[in-house]
């Protein structure tokens, strides 16, 4: 049984995130972005700008813009470098520039067109140019389909922590095309499936032991098990969001392996290794600790790895010497009064946070580290 109520009628393809006058609909499904009712919840304005990068917007940005032009008078496109080592003050400011060129009023829509770095930046800049402007999720990552476009958390990294800067800022909609998932590099569509198997350990044992069945299958690109992974992921995270949008509590189980991760893209240097390779190991990592603790048995720690592992992903988390992670890991937002909290599993399919013992995240740290 699943853990959390499925929120979509049997056949329909669109989720509803449910948050009362800042709900919005999440449409899955092939041939999204070139379908105009896909746009149906996006008022029409004066004006409009697309935001992609340099890769994203080559391959979709034409297409797309021609279809908005039907809904608003002016659609520019501004392309932003590709790169997580990109998402950052100097980048963000690029959109303020367009905006601000293209005499962007309170109406502009903004539409996020790439994976999580470009929707992340796209966000923030629409919750803060002229205070708050209306934005739409167009996710072309598997990453970002499964969960950075949902949920409303935008921001840039600092170069002393990862997206330690940002807003909360819902979207109008979240548009993710499955078609566009045929163009991403291999190495990406693994760091993506990171983010999908992450959704069983916290909340839902059926969904992982499903992802253990079909994870060939993911890899191949099967596009019912593509869709099966984004549609329960998403369900997942619109459950989630839905009960706490502010991540005030239960939001944070969303964070499982991301204290780890966090601590090593920020300590690595951002880009070095991908968001969702990082989050990879670093449930490696939240699994051991929560055997290391009691809490979780070593067989279930197992399952997780080799999942992992089978995935492509890094299991082994780089050589940082443990003062340097444990002065990364508490500047991480779970953080209370220099305690560091960690998203913990006491069984596949049941998340826990609280505090763990330095002693014990070194032992981890030690076993775990190259
Ligand atoms: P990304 O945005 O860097 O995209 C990955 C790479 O794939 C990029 O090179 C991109 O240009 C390319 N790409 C994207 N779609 C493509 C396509 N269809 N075809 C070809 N190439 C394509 O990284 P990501 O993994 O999508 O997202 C990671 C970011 O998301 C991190 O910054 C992370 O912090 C953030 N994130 C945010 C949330 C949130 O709730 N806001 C949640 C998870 C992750
Ligand atoms: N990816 C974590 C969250 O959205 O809360």
């Amino acid at each position: 049984m699943p853990a959390f109520p499925c929120t979509v009628a049997a056949g329909n393809e669109t989720l509803r995130i449910d948050l009362g006058e800042r709900s919005y609909p999440l449409l899955i499904g092939a041939g999204l972005l070139g379908d105009p009712a896909s746009f149906d919840a996006v008022p029409r304005s004066a004006s409009a700008l697309v935001v992609s990068n340099t890769t994203v917007a080559p391959l979709y940005a034409e297409a797309l813009l021609g279809l908005l032009r039907q809904r608003h008078a002016r659609v520019e496109l501004l392309v932003l470098p590709d790169g997580e080592e990109h998402k950052h003050w100097a980048t963000l400011n690029l959109v303020f520039d367009a905006l601000l060129t293209q005499g962007a009023d309170r109406k502009t829509v903004l539409y996020a067109l790439g994976g999580g770095v470009v929707g992340d930046m796209t966000g923030f800049a629409a919750a803060s140019y002229m205070r708050g402007v209306a934005f739409v999720q167009l996710p072309t990552s598997l990453l970002a389909q499964v969960d950075s476009s949902v949920g409303g958390k935008t921001g840039i990294n600092h170069p002393r922590g990862k997206n330690m800067v940002g807003a909360f800022h819902q979207p109008l909609a979240v548009i993710a095309d499955l078609d566009v998932l045929a163009t991403l590099p291999e190495r990406e569509l693994r760091a993506g499936l990171a983010e999908v198997i992450k959704y069983g350990p916290i909340a839902d044992a059926e969904f992982f032991t499903w992802v253990e069945r079909n994870l060939d299958a993911l890899l191949e690109r099967d596009a019912l098990a593509l869709k099966h992974a984004v549609r329960r992921s998403c369900e997942i995270k619109a459950a989630v969001v839905g009960r706490d949008e502010r991540e005030s509590g239960l939001r944070a189980i969303l964070n499982f392996g991301h204290t780890f991760g966090h601590a090593i893209e920020a300590g690595l240097g951002y880009g070095k290794w991908l968001h969702g390779e990082a989050v990879g190991c670093g449930m490696v990592m939240a699994a051991e600790l929560s055997v290391q603790l009691g809490l979780l048995p070593a067989h279930d720690a197992r399952r997780l790895t080799t999942l992992i592992q089978r995935a492509g992903l890094p299991v082994r988390a780089p050589a940082l010497d443990s003062a340097r992670w444990l002065e990364l890991m508490r500047l991480d937002k779970k953080a209370d009064a220099g305690e560091i909290r960690f998203v913990l599993v006491d069984a596949i399919g049941h998340a826990v946070v609280r505090g763990a013992p330095d002693a014990d995240v070194r032992s981890v740290l030690e076993r775990c580290c190259a």
